[in-house]
């Protein structure tokens, strides 16, 4: 499963980067917002220079033609500039314009299998479920995400599914237990997944002995 971080923030992209467990990255209008990030440009060439690998840019356009004239420009920032759409009947058409020209697209703020179906059908080349949004409104965000995998194995759709809207450790096991293709996590979850009080209580014990051994 590949990891993409889901961040407009340069610090925390060079931090996870750091750790080498980074293949991508994702962004929208409000993590741009979020980092102060008004030079969405700019931005996108400082990922672009540090990750070797899919950088997700939203367009904010809502209608098919503004959409295209946004993406035209973005894909011109650099070649691992994937388009973000939004899962509306504009963005759709948007996906199949894109498709057709070879341009790789990722279809956001997806919650339900039939739009993931008609994204698939529509050349995407990402759908990304939000888990996590569906959560916080009581419905299980990782049983979409086993719809989609199950609907997109039945039928050879090669569109990717991408977990996104991640809040914590579990969902990242779950998309790696389905078989999900990529999970975009916010950094505040890189923590969480790497630390166990176990392996802090091992280490404190080995340095211990280590010392006793040394006679310290
Ligand atoms: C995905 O590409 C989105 O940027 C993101 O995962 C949204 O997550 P949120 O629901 O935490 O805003």
């Amino acid at each position: 499963m590949k990891i993409f971080i889901d961040s407009a923030d340069m610090n925390e992209i060079r931090k996870a980067n750091a750790m080498g467990l980074l293949d991508g990255v994702t962004t929208n209008p409000s993590l741009a917002a979020k980092a102060g990030r008004k030079d969405f440009e700019q931005l996108l060439k400082e990922i672009c220079r540090e990750v070797n690998g899919p950088v997700s840019a939203e367009v904010v356009s809502t209608d098919t033609p503004g959409m295209l004239a946004e993406a035209e420009k973005l894909v011109k920032i650099h070649s691992n500039i994937v388009i973000k759409i939004p899962l509306t009947e504009e963005g759709l058409n948007a996906v199949k314009t894109l498709s057709g020209k070879g341009i790789k697209t990722n279809v956001t703020l997806c919650f339900s299998p039939t739009q993931a179906l008609l994204a698939a059908k529509a050349g995407a080349t990402y759908i990304s479920p939000f888990v996590g949004r569906l959560d916080d409104i009581a419905q299980d965000g990782m049983s979409l995400v086993s719809e989609i995998i199950t609907i997109y194995r039945n039928y050879g759709y090669k569109t990717q599914v991408l977990v996104a809207s991640v809040r914590s450790p579990m969902h990242v096991v779950k998309a790696a237990l389905m078989g999900a293709d990529v999970v975009t996590i916010p950094f505040s979850v890189i923590p969480q997944l790497v630390s166990h009080p176990l392996t802090d209580k091992g280490l404190a014990r080995f340095l211990e002995d280590w010392k006793k051994l040394q006679g310290k």
